[in-house]
């Protein structure tokens, strides 16, 4: 039999999850319970949280899958930025800024992945390779004098860890996936995000603050209720266990097998049927592992009421056959329209328009809101106290 301290990280989680469930223990509220809605509201502490969180740490912008030959690309501008992310010809993925280097003009325009040779400037061609360098210049000469051998596209730090492209466009420190995963590094590995596929993405606007969104998933008090009629059923009444791992959170919620293995030995517990696991890594990603596929959410603030939530299924292997395609796309509507859209961002949508009032000065944290307590200590550790700006 396997030993506690032989176990991976996230299957510790899920023993004290079941030690939990045995004993009918439910952690206590960290200190924060009561949130000024103007966390939610506040111009100048939204651009505050764009400076120092999505420019300052490594950001998911894609799959390695969704580009899978030399020369496919796709462009990326949630993080306020132009980004093109792109696999050369010796098979790196490298991210530059989608920018010319001769006067400033956008270099590609799609945001689906295409492929293409090389990238051509549509207002004067200048021309650059895969790798970026500059490799044409319309009637050179004009520019004697001028060194254009370091005018290549300006390259953004880029790692590709966990099947994951990952960017970070602020200047002030390193790309440093090691101190920014720690242990959520292993449970990448045991979920195995670098052997999934891309099946489906899709990219919404919704209107709401991008930390009403973290929320939605770090709350087990609202699974079995709001989700009655799609995927409530499937999961027992809050009860779901937290870890905050540096500045990431690794949730396991009970679903509704799980008294069955109250007993069993570790042997027997199945970390993708007995619990959904679900990641919050800092500052913008969720990552939900169901059964058989997994949701990854990247979430791109645009205004204090307006995020960009770009959704990723992922899944084991290509489908091969029609049934198998049926299979997933059933599966990514249940999830993406059934529960996402018309269940956790309604909600959100609807809360932000009901901060946005005046009716209520706070938001309210009960215990079962324990991972939302942590997501906001996390915030507090970055950030310092929430200070309203002055009107
Ligand atoms: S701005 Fe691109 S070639 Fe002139
Ligand atoms: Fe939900």
């Amino acid at each position: 039999m396997s030993k506690l301290s032989d176990l991976p990280p996230h299957m510790k989680l899920f023993a004290r999850l079941l030690d939990e469930v045995k004993s009918d223990y439910r952690p206590p509220l960290p200190e924060i319970h009561d949130v000024p809605v103007a966390f939610y509201l506040d111009d100048d502490w939204l651009a505050r949280e764009r400076f120092e969180l999505f420019a300052g740490y490594p950001i998911i912008v894609g799959h390695e899958t969704m580009l899978t030959q030399a020369g496919e690309h796709f462009t990326h501008d949630h993080l306020g930025k132009p980004l093109l992310i792109v696999r050369g010809r010796d098979d790196h993925i490298r991210a530059f800024y989608n920018v010319c280097r001769h006067r400033g003009m956008r270099l590609a325009q799609n945001t689906e992945v295409m492929r293409k040779p090389s990238f051509v400037c549509p207002y004067h061609h200048w021309a650059y390779d895969l790798d970026g360098s500059l490799k044409n210049v319309p009637l050179s000469e004009s520019f004697d004098g001028v060194n254009l051998s370091c005018r290549g596209l300006k390259e953004v730090p880029c790692e590709i860890r966990h099947g994951f492209i990952w960017v970070q466009i602020g200047e002030t420190k390193p790309l440093d996936l090691n101190s920014h995963l720690g242990e959520i590094d292993a449970d990448l590995d045991a979920f195995g995000t670098g052997d999934q596929h891309v099946f489906r993405q899709t990219t919404t606007t919704k209107k709401a603050n991008w930390k009403l969104i973290v929320e939605a998933f770090q709350d087990g008090y609202h699974v079995v209720r709001l989700h009655q009629k799609s995927v409530g059923p499937l999961f027992m009444d809050a009860r779901a266990s937290m870890d905050r791992v540096g500045n990431n959170l690794r949730a396991a919620v009970a679903r509704a097998f799980f008294p069955e293995i109250l007993n069993a030995p570790p042997e027997k517990w199945d970390d993708r049927n007995h619990v959904s696991f679900a990641h919050y890594i800092f500052p913008n990603t969720i990552i939900v592992f169901h059964p058989d596929y997994i949701s990854h959410m990247g979430l791109f603030p645009q205004g204090v009421d307006e995020t960009v939530v770009v959704h990723t299924c992922l899944i084991p292997k290509e489908p091969e056959t029609e049934k198998e395609r049926d299979h997933w796309e059933r599966a990514f509507d249940i999830i993406e329209n059934g529960v996402f859209q018309a269940e956790d961002f309604f909600v959100c949508e609807n809360a932000q328009i009901g901060m946005a009032s005046g009716a209520n000065e706070t938001l309210l944290l009960g215990a079962q809101e324990y991972g939302i307590a942590l997501f906001h200590d996390i915030l507090r550790d970055e950030m310092g106290p929430f200070r309203q700006s002055p009107s």
